[in-house]
């Protein structure tokens, strides 16, 4: 069986600097923590050669990576400027209404965490949210109890 370390080993080869295989580094640990917990970071430095302060630096710098645990499903509202002209803000606002929390949190029940999130690329179907990585566009607050629903009935 391949372990995390073998697997990095290999990834390092691919690069003339080992520590520019630290993205697809956190992406593994990302993948077999569920989030860059302290020894997830760890590991990973371990794994690439280096601090785990560099890799915490490089992962707070990427928002598909979470320094925190996140809930089973990821809602992700941008926030940037092509959202905000067309109703954003009312987008985040009825997420954090149909599921009762503040934007950054998660559910209580660990199901949904809900997140701003800075442009992602679709601004010509604003507004873009991103529901677990899959996008849906030109949202409106109407859908959101839809979404929200879709979500539940999934789990
Ligand atoms: S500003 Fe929302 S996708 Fe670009």
């Amino acid at each position: 069986m391949t372990t995390y370390y073998d697997e990095v080993q290999e990834l390092k080869q691919r690069y003339p600097d080992r520590r520019s295989a630290v993205l697809p580094a956190l992406r593994l640990a990302q993948a077999k923590h569920g989030h860059l917990s302290t020894d997830a970071l760890r590991e990973c430095a371990e794994a690439i050669g280096t601090t785990p302060a560099y890799c915490e630096a490089v992962a707070s710098f990427y928002d598909m990576f979470h320094l925190a645990p996140v809930g089973r499903h990821l809602v992700e509202v941008c926030t940037n400027i092509s959202c905000a002209l067309v109703g954003a803000r009312q987008v985040l606002e009825a997420f954090e209404q149909e599921l009762d929390v503040t934007a950054g949190e998660t559910t209580e029940d660990g199901a949904v965490t809900l997140r701003p999130i800075e442009c992602l690329g679709g601004c010509g179907w604003a507004t873009i949210v991103a529901v677990d990585h899959g996008y849906r566009t030109h949202v409106q607050p109407d859908d959101v109890p839809g979404i929200v629903q879709e979500l539940r009935d999934g789990d």
